[in-house]
């Protein structure tokens, strides 16, 4: 029985687990734990690596994503776009603000937020838009900006799922007023615990997340604003650092098995066709940038099935997201119903992330669909 759990942070950890304790060690040398010369060394790298100026380490993505919208100013009652097909973070930033997330739905395809969907939802009221680059695909940050720019809106990225990934040959994080990046462990550039950054080309912004992720204060004990402790860890940024020296090879890794699933399932008959005769629908990639495919999302028949069935056979699968965020019970009161969002609703019933990390091989890949095609047959 294969032995392929979605992610495999041991296989990756063997490999360049020397370096890290190296990097680690200097740290610990130095005993300085608070900023200092790891983390802005990181917050360059990332900022010229995503196109972008300035980089702020953060102490998570959701951090990133809160000081963000500190940073542009969001109130109590103002309200802000997203789309309801993501991790929580993202409308969690928003609602912590007291600020009220509005959601547009997702193109089917991508499962990225409609562009089509935003403009009919801004209000007077209406400070922003966060589209987010799920599983690692850019949204369509032109038609996004666009209605930004005529209605004066600002766009925060989430670019969580997505560091590496571009649109139009720049990269996200650079579209928007800021990117924010999560280095949660499992992400494609991930630490040993929580992490994140925000990204900008704007001087006056970057200054002011700044003061933000650290109480604002600016000389030390004299606070220009209220801000709170949203630093990132010099431990993590050494380990990033190091990691950061990898992440093309594994992100090139990543659209390889992409590209072989692709392959494996059409050969299989599995994959969907354009008369939806197949069982399982493949992510759908578009020619306007680099997926970095951070997770694998197929529309799957009888997914809950399909999970344990795996499961069963040893082959983990995981399911992004069970709830669309607008039928989140801490929602309630925003008054959203189930059919008001179909097209989330629906990607939630029949979605399952399969294992994409790099260290796979052609052989598991092969085991994965076939192992999906033995369930298929055998319902
Ligand atoms: C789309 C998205 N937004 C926000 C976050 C929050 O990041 P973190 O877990 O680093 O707080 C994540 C990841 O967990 C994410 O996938």
């Amino acid at each position: 029985m294969p032995n392929i759990p979605l992610v495999n942070l041991k296989a990756q950890y063997k490999a360049i687990g020397e370096e890290i304790a190296e990097s680690i060690n200097q740290v610990l040398e130095a005993q300085q734990f608070i900023l200092g010369p790891q983390v802005e060394d990181l917050e360059i790298k990332i900022a010229h690596y995503s196109h972008c100026q300035y980089g702020i380490g953060m102490s998570s993505g959701t951090d990133a994503l809160l000081c963000a919208l500190m940073a542009i100013g969001i109130q109590p009652g103002d309200e802000v776009i997203t789309t309801p097909y993501t991790f929580f973070a993202t409308a969690g930033a928003i609602a912590r603000l007291g600020a009220r997330p509005v959601f547009a739905d997702v193109i089917e395809d991508t499962l990225n937020i409609d562009p089509q969907q935003i403009e009919p939802l801004i209000t007077r009221k209406t400070k922003a838009i966060i589209p987010v680059h799920f599983a690692g695909q850019a949204a369509d940050m032109e038609a996004i900006l666009r209605i930004a720019q005529r209605r004066h809106l600002y766009v925060i990225e989430d670019a969580c799922q997505a560091i590496g990934a571009d649109y139009k040959g720049k990269r996200v994080g650079s579209w928007g007023d800021i990117g924010c990046f999560s280095f949660f462990p499992t992400k494609n550039l991930g630490g040993y615990g929580d992490g994140g950054m925000a990204t900008t080309n704007n001087p006056h912004l970057a200054e002011r997340l700044r003061l933000l992720r650290n109480h604002g204060h600016q000389p030390k004990y004299y606070h220009q604003i209220v801000g709170g402790n949203f630093r990132l860890d010099a431990l993590q940024a050494a380990i990033l650092l190091v990691k950061f020296k990898y992440l093309e090879n594994w992100i090139e890794a990543r659209n390889t098995h992409a590209r072989t699933y692709h392959q494996l399932f059409h050969k299989s008959g599995l994959a969907a066709d354009a008369q939806q005769t197949g069982k399982v629908k493949l992510p759908a990639e578009r020619r306007s940038g680099r997926h970095v495919y951070h997770l694998y999302v197929i529309q799957a028949d009888q997914r809950d099935e399909l999970k344990t069935y795996l499961h069963q056979n040893g082959i983990g699968a995981e399911i992004y997201y069970p709830v669309p965020l607008h039928l989140q019970g801490c929602f309630k009161h925003l008054g959203y119903k189930l059919g008001d969002l179909p097209v989330s609703e629906r990607a939630a019933r029949r979605s399952l992330a399969l294992p994409i990390y790099p260290e796979l091989n052609d052989q598991m890949l092969l085991e994965i669909v076939e192992t999906i095609g033995e369930f298929y047959r055998s319902t």
